[in-house]
């Protein structure tokens, strides 16, 4: 299947229960041709409304973050999430509601192929690391499966409600950004 027919198909999704209760389905955003993407848990309240991910107080300190290691969701990233529908009240998605959505993310995955993927937060790395993954513990780490390397960061919101983790998220970027220089060749031109 094709990118295109992909992103339709999605945002027709009545897959699950998300469906009654969403604005928009959040497909993703960034550059399909990406070689690092980045993967949240699932749209938010400003998500929702707006059909992008990671807008709002959380989606500024994200590109902030990404902007000390020159990277932008509008040139050389891919931003998408495990569930494309808001769960209501922002509550984790349940493990039937990834299970209906997280073919959409496959079929990302293999169309744009990334060399890195980064979950961001406990609920990522959960589905596509490991799912006893700790992400206090875990953070920063590499896990490599066939050629694509896997690491987990704090979620912006955790930063936000806990600005302790800061030292450490910049730490993260550090470790992204050298394994971006050493095996990716578009990234930074
Ligand atoms: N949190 C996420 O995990 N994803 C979003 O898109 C927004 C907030």
């Amino acid at each position: 299947m094709d990118w295109n027919s992909l992103e339709t198909e999605c945002l027709n999704c009545r897959g699950c229960d998300l469906a009654e209760t969403r604005t928009h389905v959040v497909f993703g955003v960034g550059n399909p041709e990406a070689e690092v993407l980045f993967v949240g848990e699932g749209p938010g309240e400003q998500e929702d409304l707006t059909g992008e991910p990671f807008v709002g107080r959380g989606g500024k300190l994200l590109d902030d973050m990404l902007s000390i290691i020159d990277l932008d969701r509008k040139k050389n990233i891919y931003i998408a999430n495990i569930v494309k529908c808001r769960p209501p009240q922002n509550r984790d998605p349940l493990r039937e509601e990834q299970d209906a959505c997280i073919g959409y993310l496959y079929s990302q995955i293999d169309l744009i192929s990334p060399k890195i993927i980064v979950c961001l937060g406990r609920i990522a790395a959960m589905r596509l690391i490991r799912d006893d993954f700790k992400i206090t513990r875990e953070h920063g780490q590499w896990f490599r499966t066939g050629d694509t390397w896997m690491m987990a960061m704090f979620h912006p919101a955790a930063i936000l409600r806990d600005p302790r983790r800061r030292p450490e998220a910049f730490i993260d970027l550090k470790v992204l950004e050298s394994k971006i220089r050493e095996i990716c060749e578009r990234t930074y031109p």
